[in-house]
């Protein structure tokens, strides 16, 4: 209704959100990671709270402050984040923006690896679960509205409508993180909106702004109660 606000367009919703890189350990004191800053999760975090959502925030290792009204669970690897998404549901709606590493080592030294005479040593790597088409695809507990990030280097929109597709969400965020757009680490963003409806390419904005717009649009996309 009209006299709810603004402020409450996700009033008795709970919007689940994914942030930030995930660590996998080498060994103890060693790790696999990405240059993700956690920002447009926070963001959106925090734009869902001002719509009056209640908020998990599912965050992998950041330096940003939990944004305030935000339910904040810390996790490390791709597998507790999987775990702690799990534990959180059900949601209305999950917003999966973290860069979640795609592989780990497959058995992460117990101590130390020391240097010795024989050379580097040979990592070798398996792949980590997919969180979002894992939850997508688990259709008892699956949230009404799914929306994935995709982080492109090089084409852009066609890389993004393939994961639409593949990981079975209802929409895809795409953006262009190459090292000339700054996107990663940097406070604006360029998205384009990817959905079976077809693609829509939003202007630069900061992230809170983009955060705002996406959370006004997932409301719309919300079946009314
Ligand atoms: N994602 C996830 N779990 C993973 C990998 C990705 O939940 N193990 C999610 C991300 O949070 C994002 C979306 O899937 O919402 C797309 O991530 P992206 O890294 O762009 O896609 P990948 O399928 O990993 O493909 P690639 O990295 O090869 O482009
Ligand atoms: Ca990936």
């Amino acid at each position: 209704p009209a006299s709810a606000g603004a402020g409450a367009a996700l009033a008795g919703r709970h919007v689940l959100v994914t942030a930030g890189p995930t660590h996998e350990p080498i060994d103890p004191v060693r790790f696999i990671a990405n240059r993700s800053s956690g920002k447009q999760g926070y963001a959106l975090a925090a734009a869902a709270v001002a719509a009056g959502a209640r908020v998990t925030l599912v965050s992998g290792p950041v330096t940003l402050p939990a944004p305030a009204g935000v339910s904040l669970v810390r996790v490390e690897t791709a597998r507790e984040m999987l775990e702690a998404v799990r534990r959180a549901l059900p949601a209305d709606i999950a917003i999966f923006t973290a860069a979640v590493a795609d592989w780990r080592v497959a058995e992460a030294g117990a101590q130390k690896l020391k240097k010795g005479p024989d050379g580097a040593p040979r990592l070798a790597l398996v792949e980590n679960p997919d969180i979002l088409a894992t939850i997508a695809g688990d259709l008892a507990h699956r949230p009404a509205l799914v929306i994935g990030f995709a982080a492109e280097t090089e084409k852009v929109v066609e890389h993004a409508k393939a994961k639409l597709a593949r990981k079975g969400c209802d929409l895809i965020v795409a953006n262009d993180v190459s090292a000339e757009s700054g996107v990663m680490g940097g406070d604006r963003n360029r998205v384009h909106l990817v959905s079976r409806d077809g693609v829509e390419s939003w202007s630069e904005m900061g992230k809170a702004a983009v955060a705002h717009a996406l959370i006004a649009r997932a409301a719309t996309m919300l079946a009314p109660r």
